[in-house]
């Protein structure tokens, strides 16, 4: 638990202004103290801690390690076997993948990979966030547009600022009504498009980061065909989230649909289930040749070296080979674990009766043949803040996320659950939260209404805060 209070501890004494202490400092220095004080100033300031789970002081319900093939050792068993089986290995790659960084392990495992996903072709680079960049900047051509979901991730949002799209149109997330009147109106304001000259990319993610909801491919898959009959709409998935998790030994959404035909490129991460870092893109050979002959994250940067393309395929190992699909099983039981612990609490009603909470992807469940991994808890404006005070000082380890990384007023509590968390950790989470409903079901029913009154975390962190000022 002290590593909890240190954290916390860290974190308040990271919110103080430093702009007036900086009166006399360097411009460039006192310009940045003062860009980090608008954070500060809202309590928003990042910091870089050591997780309190990691030293095994708190449970995980935030990390990405969501199959625990990372705390499991799995996966560093199964490098270690990449390394022994290569013993010869390079360390260094020699360059650009165009000039002398390319070498046979890297195109072994992306053919293997290629093969596990029935994908034509797979490209690994250093990571989701590059392959995004590459894919958005490289792909589309002038006079094409690209139309995307509003909630698509920050990376697909900065490659595409670089692409030479000529429109670029969002659409209501998961809206497939939405997606219909976007490309309507590309159609409309494009008659290269509308000609079939040029082309609509269409931008989804298979699992949503922040809302953990799935996207309706198939009915997104439909209406482009509908109107776009000459088959000039193509789909980019993102699949970060479904890596390893859904699907086929989690080959992913894309394949658990049968749609591998029907999309022109798909993204898969490393970093997240498979507990490694990097990531693959699929596509066909002119979607490969042309990520590497026009993509600058992919030309301008040193090719992924043996260890990083071993840690890789440790990960597809691993999932091929069907060690994975016990972990993807157990994960949906804890996640419907926790559905039926929290809606079973005597608290829980009246909350979300109230306000005080919503879990959206609560609704309907059982109707679901998948529950995401990603669990997001709303709640009131400060709430999200006064829950993980409480949550954290129970032991459990989880984050508030806020504007920039989700809308203005739409701030959350994101759970991750993991294939290795327990029945009972599951159970303490549900009560834990429930603890806390029930503190704020009183404080906002006691006859003086909410003014004021903070419940017992809360307080015991604004203490500390006051005591570091
Ligand atoms: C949907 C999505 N795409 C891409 C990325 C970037 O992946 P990486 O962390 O490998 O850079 C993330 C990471 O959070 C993500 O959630």
């Amino acid at each position: 638990m002290s590593n909890v209070v240190a954290l916390l501890a860290d974190w308040i004494k990271a919110q103080k202004l430093q702009g007036p202490l900086m009166k006399d400092a360097p411009t460039f220095y006192k310009n940045l103290e003062e860009a980090l004080d608008v954070r500060r100033a809202d309590h928003g300031m990042f910091t870089r801690h050591k997780s309190a789970w990691k030293a095994g002081a708190s449970i995980d319900f935030c990390s990405n390690d969501m199959l625990s093939l990372g705390t499991s050792g799995e996966i560093r068993r199964a490098f270690l076997g990449e390394l022994a089986a290569n013993p010869n290995f390079a360390m260094y790659s020699g360059g650009s993948r165009l000039m002398d960084g390319n070498y046979d392990y890297i195109e072994q495992v992306e053919n293997e990979i290629a093969a596990f996903h029935g994908a034509e072709t797979a490209l690994i680079v250093g990571s989701g966030y590059e392959a995004n960049t590459a894919i958005y900047s490289a792909i589309p051509r002038p006079g094409d547009a690209i139309v995307y979901d509003e909630l698509v991730h920050a990376s697909t949002h900065d490659g595409m600022t670089h692409s030479l799209a000529t429109c670029r149109v969002q659409f209501r997330h998961n809206d497939v009504d939405a997606l219909r009147d976007a490309i309507a109106n590309v159609l409309d304001s494009q008659p290269m498009i509308a000609d079939g000259t040029r082309s609509i990319l269409i931008s989804v993610e298979s699992v949503y980061s922040m809302d953990g909801d799935i996207c309706p491919l198939i009915e997104m898959i439909e209406v482009a065909k509908e109107m776009c009959p000459k088959g000039n709409a193509v789909f980019i998935v993102d699949e970060a989230h479904a890596t390893g998790i859904l699907g086929p030994k989690g080959a992913g959404l894309v394949s658990k649909l049968g749609m591998e035909k029907e999309v022109a490129i798909r993204l898969h991460t490393c970093g997240k289930a498979m507990a490694s870092t990097g990531a693959v893109i699929l596509g066909s050979p002119a979607v490969r040749s042309a990520l590497m002959n026009f993509a600058r994250s992919v030309i301008y940067t040193t090719a992924p070296s043996f260890p990083t393309v071993a840690g890789i395929r440790a990960g597809y190992n691993l999932m091929s080979s069907g060690a994975t699909v016990k972990l993807q099983n157990n994960l949906q039981h804890l996640i419907t674990h926790f559905f039926t612990s929290i809606e079973a609490n005597p608290h829980w009603e009246k909350a979300s009766e109230m306000g005080i909470l919503s879990i959206p992807v609560l609704e309907d469940w059982q109707e679901r043949d998948f529950q995401c991994h990603i669990v997001p808890l709303k709640t009131r404006q400060r709430y999200n803040w006064w829950l993980v005070f409480h949550l954290q000082l129970s032991g459990i380890s989880a984050f508030p996320i806020d504007y920039p990384t989700v809308p203005r007023g739409q701030s959350r509590i994101r759970l991750m659950f993991h294939a290795g968390n327990t029945e009972e950790q599951v159970e303490l989470l549900a009560s834990t939260i429930c603890n806390w409903a029930a503190e704020m079901i009183e404080i906002e029913e006691s006859p003086d209404g909410a003014k004021g009154k903070i419940p017992k975390a809360a307080h015991q962190v604004y203490g500390l805060m006051a005591a570091n000022a």
